[in-house]
């Protein structure tokens, strides 16, 4: 018998079985994009890696194909790990990824399509020049992967970048190429950074100053601002800083308030790691794909058959503050969008919860706009807390803690009784003549399972100006994922959350305040998800 599986995803991308990791080389070509990622052909747990392949025409429709790399050759045969693609003149797409090799050693191979008239491309082949890229003797072997998509400078150089440490020192090591076969390693690495650990799949590319389009990755025009980001190994979070790219001296600069290491920007302030994005020349647009990671136990994973899913691609591109990225689900979402409700104006009092009826809550996407009264009763931001980070003070002072403005926002994944419940919800601080907008995505009341998973209260800071007085979020309702947008995409956060009752057609969304102060939900709109037809080839 074929037990009905509670907490697969519907409209998030996952393998019909076994484990999954990183996004890799995604890319666009001849009108299909292509997604790689880290996967386990044998089964729920880490391990036996190769790339498997799917191709879509519209980002959401995925068919799988045959795995691109699996282990085959002594550069290769004890794992492919994770790399990017890169387009090169004349259209023609290479692969560059971490091979570990029959000695261990991590080293950087490249791979070309078998048949480049083949949009699907189907087959590739891995030339026996490989590896391109040793650690060579400076460098640390166990830690040295991930290369980046490369760009092309104009003094007839390719140009990436492989992650790795020195010590506790993490570290962008850079490469030139002129003909993306012989590597030499740059005197000085494009970025490095003290007591961050390994930083595992950099990203490096440029993002326009005035608008949303996205760039190529070997865009050079000038006035563009650079992101770098990586993804640290001991926290399991990515991290960016906004910066110049010093083309003369090959470095990287993050700007004066953009912070670097563990208290800097994340993508997302909850389970998302190992992010890559792509440059999508059919749109113009910069897209990021990120790794949703699984919060229960192995032992669950197995149980399931499955483990990992990829979030939504999202569109990337820099805030008009210039500070920050902004990201949002692309558009072709939308076309899953099925019965619609829509509230307005509804008053929302200190307590109470509004049930959104009438989509599959279980399965939706809710986008509101929040009307905030008078911030003058936001409560006092206590000193005691600016030793906590975002995580801990939401922990502390959860959904269920009344406020003065907040906590107030969505209850997803909610059962009837809200025995289950996971709040995606606002807090807003006075700090002496500031403002400060907490966003949480809060585990701690997911699930009425207790065993072996995690239920963290995922936080991170909303950099807002509050002046019109509204605050929007959009979360999209998956099963067992929570993905959520706040103010336009300022601060994102996924929640992975396993309910036992708040399941199917027993799951129930609702808006609430637990904020002494009235908030109006100006609008609000849900829609009912469809899950994705397989796509026609
Ligand atoms: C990140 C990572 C990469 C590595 C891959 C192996 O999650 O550890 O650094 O290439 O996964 O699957």
């Amino acid at each position: 018998v074929k037990v009905k599986q509670l907490h697969r995803t519907a409209f998030h991308f996952q393998p019909p079985k076994h484990w999954i990791n990183d996004p890799n080389g995604p890319m666009y070509y001849k009108g299909i994009y292509h997604l790689f990622y880290q996967y386990n052909p044998k089964g729920a747990v880490w391990g036996n890696i190769v790339w498997a392949h799917s191709v879509s025409k519209d980002l959401i429709n995925w068919e799988a194909l045959e795995p691109a790399l699996y282990p085959s050759k002594p550069f290769d045969i004890n794992g492919c790990w994770s790399g990017s693609a890169t387009v090169l003149p004349g259209n023609k797409p290479i692969i560059l990824y971490t091979g570990i090799d029959y000695k261990e050693r991590q080293v950087q191979n490249y791979a070309v399509p078998a048949n480049p008239s083949d949009p699907y491309l189907r087959k590739w082949i891995k030339p026996n020049n490989n590896p391109v890229v040793f650690p060579g003797p400076d460098v640390n072997a166990s830690a040295f992967r991930d290369p980046t998509t490369a760009w092309w400078s104009n003094d007839g150089h390719w140009r990436m970048l492989v992650g790795s440490r020195r010590k506790h020192r993490g570290i962008a090591y850079l490469y030139r190429s002129r003909d993306f076969m012989k590597w030499t390693k740059a005197k000085y690495p494009i970025h490095s950074l003290a007591n961050t650990g390994m930083w595992e799949c950099p990203d490096f590319y440029p993002v326009s100053i005035s608008g949303k389009n996205g760039l190529d990755t070997s865009f050079a025009g000038g006035n563009e601002k650079f992101v770098l980001k990586v993804s640290l190994d001991l926290t399991r979070y990515d991290y960016y800083t906004t910066g110049t790219y010093n083309r003369d001296k090959d470095r990287y600069v993050p700007d004066k308030d953009s912070v670097d290491g563990w208290s800097g920007l994340r993508y997302d302030y909850g389970n998302f790691y190992a992010s890559k994005t792509f440059f999508d020349s059919r749109k113009n647009r910069r897209i990021l794909w990120g790794w949703a990671n699984e919060s229960d136990s192995t032992f669950d994973d197995m149980a399931k058959g499955w483990a990992g899913v990829q979030t939504i691609p999202r569109e990337v591109w820099l805030d008009g503050s210039g500070k920050q990225l902004l990201q949002w689900p692309i558009e072709e979402l939308e076309t899953l969008r099925g019965k619609n409700v829509h509230i307005s104006n509804q008053e929302l009092k200190k307590g109470h919860h509004v049930e959104v009826k009438g989509v599959t809550a279980a399965q939706a996407d809710v986008e509101v706009t929040f009307k905030l009264p008078s911030l003058d009763k936001a409560e006092k931001f206590d000193p005691s807390w600016k030793n906590l980070d975002a995580e801990h003070l939401c922990g502390k002072i959860g959904s269920k803690v009344q406020g003065g403005v907040g906590p107030f926002g969505l209850l997803t994944l909610a059962s009837k009784n809200l025995e289950e419940f996971t709040p995606v919800f606002f807090r807003i601080f006075k700090d002496g003549h500031k403002h400060l907008v907490l966003m949480c995505s809060d585990a701690s009341s997911s699930t009425l399972k207790t065993e072996g998973l995690y239920k963290p209260s995922f936080a991170g800071f909303v950099n807002v100006d509050l002046s019109d007085k509204k605050l929007s979020l959009r979360s999209l309702i998956d099963h067992s994922v929570v993905e959520s947008f706040g103010a336009g995409g300022k601060t994102c956060i996924t929640s992975r959350v396993y309910p036992t009752l708040a399941v199917f057609d027993d799951a129930h969304l609702y808006a609430f305040n637990n904020g002494t102060e009235t908030v109006t939900v100006e609008k609000l709109n849900a829609w009912s998800m469809k899950k994705p037809a397989k796509m026609n080839s």
